[in-house]
């Protein structure tokens, strides 16, 4: 009501209270309002004045101090000591810490991972893999329904290579012995052989190696008998590829309707766009226009406008915007999402913004199309590094590497830490398997998932596993950390969740780390709102700078009264769960101790 008063359009209010934010220096507050410049030039005042006049109107409350104008204009608040302690005191007794559950739920369907199948899955998958994933997990824990789906590339050349492969070089044995490894073997042995490195385009070539596999792709596709029987005698062993590496990730996902699912509907696909009057024939192939409702003809024209999108090609093969359609059409008739979300690479975007189009003129229009697109991973040579010479980068090579680096650091560290007499836990050789795979695996997923979703980043396993800084190992260790104090203490954590004691907030690095704990449900709908896990990973790492503080100043097991030795193991307690909870969000394991 205080600022409703101050402004002229009440329509604008929930914009300028949405606009409150975190104030950049604690000494000034705990959030910080700016709305009153905005205020103040449509009433013709000053924003001082402004501030002024809504501080004054604001009512008396006991759960903030008297707020102040600072500079010109800001409104600075800060939430009283009494207000803190209780709200982190009834955090304590909620298990989803804070998290809301969506007033209106929404459903979306996720288009992640879409590995092309019959190939060593590439790190160029992987992150449409983990953004998706903790996409899914966010967007769920807020109480929305989440269908992922996974648009395999299950019908393209590689199936024409694999064929190809089989009829002419297959070992029989090798293949009745292990058909995923002896399918493995020959899609690269084919591949090595094509004079240009690896691309699944249907490009017209001159290489007749690459000509004879887009054949034997054509008569797949045609529904050739003896191609199409090959092909269903591959696929389960294509997804026996994929297993192990979902599994290791830790991913699952809903579905995994893949191209081949769309193909039957492709021709029916095509004539409702003709009869709608939205695609046409042009010298054989089947097109919609572009933006500007052109199709370029001339070689002038072709340069100046943005090209067409084929739906059928003059030799009559579908295109991957046909199948994207057939895939709206379906996703749109199953579930009838509010959204549609498409984690996929930057280099599409421009697919995807024709196909967003595209799909709303042709009725499907209810839905939100959003292309959730990330930049490409380099290389230490900051060239893309599915792209680096030596071709295929395995991914479960990479994970093993990580998991192997992260075992070293760990043993470093605790050869550290009884260098310097603290007493460390030996753990079983069973127990360090495990760690090694959830440092490993956190770790590459952590670096990717930090890093702001459209940049291009480095992948350095050196630095994603490093013990300190904003990583997954560090954040590990800070929960293995909480709970080793209730371990050394012989202390039941279920007393804080169920019958919390009185908070004290005695030093300010007390209150900087409650602030933070309560921070947790904004951090998180900030990164469901515009799709951006890395505000997750962000926020653990202000929790981890202030519980590092805290631990600094202020003793927990040793602390001067046991009123406060109470209060500090609650926010122990909490700041393991919240760190646990946050990590889980983003796919992300912990162990309890190392
Ligand atoms: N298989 C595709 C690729 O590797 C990604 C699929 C993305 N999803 C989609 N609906 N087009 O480029």
């Amino acid at each position: 009501p205080a600022v409703a008063a101050a402004a002229p359009d009440p329509a604008k209010v929930p914009d300028y209270l949405a606009a409150v934010k975190p104030a950049g220096n604690p000494e000034h507050g705990d959030y910080q309002a700016n709305f009153a410049m905005a205020l103040a030039k449509a009433a013709g005042k000053k924003p001082p004045e402004v501030a002024k006049e809504i501080v004054a109107a604001l009512p008396a409350t006991a759960d903030i101090e008297p707020p102040t104008v600072a500079g010109p204009g800001f409104i600075n608040l800060k939430f009283t000591s009494a207000f803190l302690a209780r709200a982190v005191r009834d955090l304590a007794t909620d298990e989803r810490l804070g998290l809301p559950l969506a007033a209106a739920p929404r459903t979306y369907v996720i288009d992640l991972s879409g590995p092309n199948v019959a190939k060593p899955l590439h790190v160029g998958h992987l992150r449409s893999t983990i953004i998706g994933d903790a996409l899914v997990r966010i967007l769920r824990a807020l109480g929305h329904t989440v269908v992922g789906d996974n648009h395999l590339g299950d019908w393209g050349l590689q199936f024409g290579i694999l064929i190809y492969g089989y009829k002419h070089f297959r070992d029989e044995a090798a293949f009745q012995a292990d058909p995923v490894r002896e399918l493995a073997r020959l899609y690269v042995y084919i591949n090595k052989q094509f004079k240009k490195a690896d691309d699944d385009d249907e490009a017209p070539t001159d290489d007749p190696l690459k000509k004879a596999c887009q054949e034997e792709t054509a008569k797949l596709h045609a529904g050739g008998p003896e191609n199409l029987a090959l092909w269903k005698q591959f696929m389960p062993a294509c997804l026996e590829m994929l297993r192990p590496i979902y599994e290791r990730l830790d991913v699952k996902i809903d579905h995994a309707l893949g191209e081949s699912f769309y193909n039957p509907m492709l021709p029916g696909i095509v004539e409702d766009m003709q009869a709608k009057g939205i695609a046409f024939e042009s010298k054989g192939a089947v097109v919609i226009p572009n933006a500007k409702g052109i199709v370029p003809r001339t070689e002038e024209e072709m340069k100046k406008e943005e090209p067409p999108a084929i739906l059928r090609k003059r030799d009559g093969a579908f295109t991957y915007t046909t199948t994207d359609l057939a895939t709206i059409r379906h996703r749109a008739d199953t579930w009838q999402p509010d959204a549609m979300l498409y984690v996929v690479g930057a280099p599409q975007a421009l697919h995807f913004k024709t196909l967003f189009a595209q799909a709303s003129r042709w009725g499907y229009d209810r839905a939100d199309y959003v292309h959730v697109q990330f930049g490409s991973m380099l290389g230490a040579d900051r060239k893309p590094f599915g792209a680096r010479k030596g071709g295929v980068v395995e991914l479960m090579d990479l994970l093993d590497d990580a998991a192997k680096l992260g075992l070293e650091k760990y043993e470093a560290s605790v050869a550290d830490r009884r260098e310097n007499g603290h007493k460390v836990y030996e753990a079983t050789d069973a127990e360090k398997r495990e760690i090694a795979e959830v440092v490993g695996v956190g770790a590459v997923k952590y670096a990717d998932l930090s890093q702001s979703r459209t940049t291009d980043y480095v992948f350095d396993l050196d630095k994603m596993t490093a013990t300190v800084g904003n990583t997954a190992t560090y954040m590990q260790y800070a929960y293995a950390r909480c709970r080793s104090i209730f371990r050394e203490g012989d202390i039941d954590d279920a007393r804080f969740r169920t019958a919390p004691p009185a908070v004290v907030l005695a030093e300010p690095a007390e209150r900087a780390l409650v602030l933070q704990l309560l921070r947790f449900p904004e951090a998180v709908e900030a990164a469901a709102a515009d799709y951006l896990p890395h505000l997750v990973t962000g926020y653990l790492w202000d929790l981890a700078k202030a519980t590092s503080v805290f631990y600094e100043k202020c003793h927990v097991l040793k602390a001067p009264t046991p009123e406060l030795r109470d209060s500090r193991l609650l926010l122990v307690d909490l700041v393991g769960r919240t760190i646990r909870r946050a990590l889980g969000l983003l796919g992300i394991r912990v162990v309890e101790r190392m």
